[in-house]
């Protein structure tokens, strides 16, 4: 924090507000003096507003920088692994070599979920839609836990995030399972993070299920890409959850539905959707016309970013991935690449996506790769999910460990001034 003012004139008042800069990034001018002057400040959106301080993850949207703890995301997504990328984004650095053995054996040990979970998913039609199957068990998850849910208590905190980073694979994979009417697979403790996410997805009690290694790293690599994103709508649904002291599962549980959107986390669906209604890279240009038509609510889905306003780096790994998985499964002419791959080509070209500074998004690839591996489209947002509990969850741990305020925000009032109410 500096000592640095911003001067303020509102009307004959000239108001003095703290400036303060962090490591990297915009400075953030604090305006909460401004309620003893009378004045609100009006931001719909947040597209100015920092509500938070963190440390966990930092993105400079002018030049496509991603960093978790500094570290940048295509070095992660290169050379580390999903389970060390937890651990760092949970205390703040990488592991040693005996810690990130540690840390991969307890998770191993919370892959089950408690066996009366089953009967949460009995409740549901079987054509639910897995995502609110996915809500209502994460939610209905601190039912079984009340002993560790003391929020002030660092060791409590730790446990359930280390529940949670191991049992969303197990519910993810159930809910996939129940939708297809197929027995639950029980997590194998010999496998990977992500072989064991292929193996309680697509294997059956009949035979032994090998996963095949290039597109266990495929799933690893979507796990990295979309595990944090600094105060991106559903962080801030679960910080602003967790402000009023309710209990991890429950702000988790806030995320992934303010995840469901199409708008966000259903994007990767919208994508897929979108590509199959185009249907040949022919109509591509019909649907162009249509995303820039103000009258049309039709948006190219998996392009543009609040934040960046360059290429996503997610996507780039993303595309590199999506060409490995499609090659690996002699896909590479995958009707839906090629039109993908042209629909890129044309909107990079195209004067309304270049100055509106709309490039592809992490969503624009992943459910290409997704698809190819055998995953429904129903099913991208609860992996979406399932990788960005741990960032939901490392925000809330930094709340609630900090000098935590409940979040309410204010308003500008445009409705009635007061009136009685008419004498009968
Ligand atoms: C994610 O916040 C995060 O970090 C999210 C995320 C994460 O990891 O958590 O990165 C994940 O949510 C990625 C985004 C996935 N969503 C989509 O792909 C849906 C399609 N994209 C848009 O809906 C939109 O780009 C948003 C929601 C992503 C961003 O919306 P903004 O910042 O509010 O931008 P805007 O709506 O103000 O658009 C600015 C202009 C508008 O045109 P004008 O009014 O200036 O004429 O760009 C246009 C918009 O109409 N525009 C698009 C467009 N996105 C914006 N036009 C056509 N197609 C699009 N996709």
């Amino acid at each position: 924090m500096t000592d640095r003012k911003a001067t303020l004139s509102v009307g004959d008042k000239s108001i003095e507000l703290p400036v303060y800069s962090g490591t990297v990034g915009p400075d953030v001018i604090d305006v909460r003096g401004l309620v003893q002057e009378g004045v609100f400040t009006y931001d719909p959106g947040f597209v100015s507003t920092a509500a938070c301080e963190s440390a966990i993850t930092y993105i400079d949207g002018a030049n496509g920088v991603l960093l978790h703890r500094g570290y940048p995301i295509d070095q992660l997504a290169e050379q580390s692994d999903f389970l060390e990328v937890c651990y760092l984004l949970l205390n703040g650095e990488l592991p040693n070599e005996d810690e990130n053995k540690a840390f991969h054996e307890t998770i191993k040990n919370h892959t089950m979920l408690h066996d009366q979970m089953r009967n949460f998913f009995n409740g549901f039609r079987r054509d639910a839609h897995p995502m609110a199957i996915m809500c209502g068990v994460v939610g209905a998850l601190s039912a079984f836990y009340h002993d560790q849910m003391d929020v002030s208590d660092p060791k409590q905190r730790e446990i359930t995030g280390h529940r949670l980073i191991a049992k969303m694979p197990t519910i993810a994979a159930w809910c996939y399972k129940y939708s297809m009417g197929q027995p639950f697979m029980y997590p194998r403790n010999d496998l990977s993070y992500a072989e064991n996410f292929l193996h309680m997805m697509f294997g059956t009690p009949c035979e032994d299920y090998k996963p095949n290694p290039v597109l266990a790293n495929a799933m690893d690599k979507i796990f990295i890409l979309h595990a944090d994103h600094e105060q991106n709508a559903s962080t801030s649904t679960v910080r602003l959850a967790g402000s009023t002291g309710a209990n991890p599962y429950a702000c988790i549980a806030s995320g992934i539905a303010a995840l469901w959107g199409p708008a966000h986390g259903g994007a990767n669906e919208a994508v897929l959707d979108m590509l199959a209604e185009i249907g040949d890279v022919s109509n591509i240009d019909t649907f162009i016309a249509k995303a820039k038509d103000k009258d049309d609510p039709f948006r190219l889905m998996g392009f543009g970013h609040r934040v960046y306003k360059n290429f996503d780096p997610r996507a780039k790994v993303m595309s590199e991935t999506a060409h490995q998985v499609l090659k690996e499964l002699g896909l590479e002419n995958d009707p839906l690449l090629k039109i993908a791959q042209r629909l890129e080509q044309i909107a990079l070209e195209d004067e309304y996506f270049v100055q509106r500074q709309l490039y592809p998004n992490v969503d624009f690839y992943s459910g290409i790769i997704l698809k190819a591996i055998g995953i429904p489209t129903s099913m991208f947002t609860v992996i979406f999910a399932m990788s960005r509990t741990i960032g939901w969850f490392s925000h809330w741990n930094e709340m609630v460990s900090g000098n935590n305020r409940i979040g309410r925000p204010r308003q500008l009032y445009t409705g009635s001034p007061k009136r009685d109410y008419p004498k009968k």
